[in-house]
């Protein structure tokens, strides 16, 4: 049985100046302790996705239909008592910007003692800042810091104690958003490294959002690219590398620089994406696609799976 099992998720945004289909018809599993890397451009509906899996996607989002379950427990079903304490236990939430889930004027310490009671009332507060101590060097921050205040950290170093405290609970599944632009690829490279090593001490299932494919290709186990709110490829990191499917991954993989290839040409992917009040029928990638058919214009591609484990939303593959 798989650890996360997403079924035909959609999530819609209510705005004044219309509805936003950000997770469109988005369908897949992840098992015990795998590693993926969601990658998508910016607006392809990652964070809402990642969101939607503890049910925290912010108003005027709502999840319109389809079906998650986490360890056999249905998500959509859970009263919202229940997923508080699925939220921690079973999935954590790593957010983009670490300033919007610690708060300023509370020490270190404090958060974890909070985070901790909230879930296990009867751990004493020494217990819990034991436990947040031994958590803090998991992560590579000095226990002794305990007693600072989030502004007292670098960018990256909050990163980290975000990591610490969504995984302090132990959570089945943890999953982290793009630690920001704001971060350079040097420090985001050493936070996933961190990750990974974290993953095989808590084995855990990890969820990784990023708009960059060439940091999670190496690192992870699978790959699920999103385009426009809607699902293009999945497949085992080294199967999409060598054999993508879809135009748009081909696309993506295109426009990674390969140190393999010495005289490479690096090409972008032409067109920009849509405007998602009005996303073009059929396939939404189909304006950009250098092999749409008129298929492609009038209907939405089916998920496919032409390779076992391998699935593709297009019409020119074959199962
Ligand atoms: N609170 C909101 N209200 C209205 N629309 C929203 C809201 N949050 C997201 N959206 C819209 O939903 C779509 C998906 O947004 P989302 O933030 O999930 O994308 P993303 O892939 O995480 O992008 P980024 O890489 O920039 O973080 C976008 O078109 C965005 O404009
Ligand atoms: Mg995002």
């Amino acid at each position: 049985m798989p650890l996360l099992e997403v079924n035909s998720l959609t999530v819609d945004y209510q705005t004044r100046r219309g509805s936003i289909r950000a997770v469109d018809d988005m369908s897949f599993t992840l098992k015990k302790g795998e590693m993926m890397g969601l990658v998508g451009e910016s607006g392809s509906g990652k964070s809402t996705l990642g969101l939607s899996i503890v049910r925290l996607v912010p108003s005027p989002g709502i999840i319109v239909a389809g079906h998650l379950e986490i360890d056999g427990i249905s998500l959509l079903d859970a009263s919202e008592e229940e997923m508080r304490s699925i939220r921690g236990k079973k999935a954590a939430f790593v957010f983009q910007d670490p300033m919007t889930s610690l708060s300023p004027v509370k020490r270190i310490s404090a958060h974890f003692v909070e985070l901790i009671r909230a879930h296990e009332p009867r751990i004493g507060k020494e217990q819990a800042l034991l436990r947040a101590k031994a958590t803090l060097m998991d992560v590579g921050i000095l226990p002794e810091r305990i007693d600072d205040y989030p502004h007292q950290f670098s960018g990256g170093m909050r990163q980290r104690i975000m990591i610490a405290l969504a995984i302090t609970l132990n959570p089945a599944l943890l999953i982290a958003d793009e630690p920001t632009t704001a971060l350079d690829v040097i420090v985001q490279s050493k936070i996933l490294d961190l990750m990974k090593g974290l993953r095989e001490k808590y084995k855990m299932a990890l969820i990784l959002i990023t708009h960059d494919l060439s940091i999670v290709l190496e690192r992870c186990d699978k790959i699920l690219v999103m385009y426009a709110g809607s699902f293009v490829e999945y497949a085992d990191s080294m199967e999409l590398h060598t054999n993508p499917m879809h135009p748009y991954t081909q696309g993506l993989l295109r426009s990674i620089p390969n140190v393999e290839l010495a005289d490479q040409k690096l090409e972008a992917i032409s067109g920009s994406p849509p405007d998602m009040l009005s996303p073009p029928d059929g396939c939404r990638f189909q304006p950009r696609c250098v092999n749409a058919q008129e298929r492609c214009r009038m209907e939405r591609p089916p998920i496919l799976e032409p390779e076992p484990g391998h699935f593709v939303r297009c019409f020119e593959v074959k199962e």
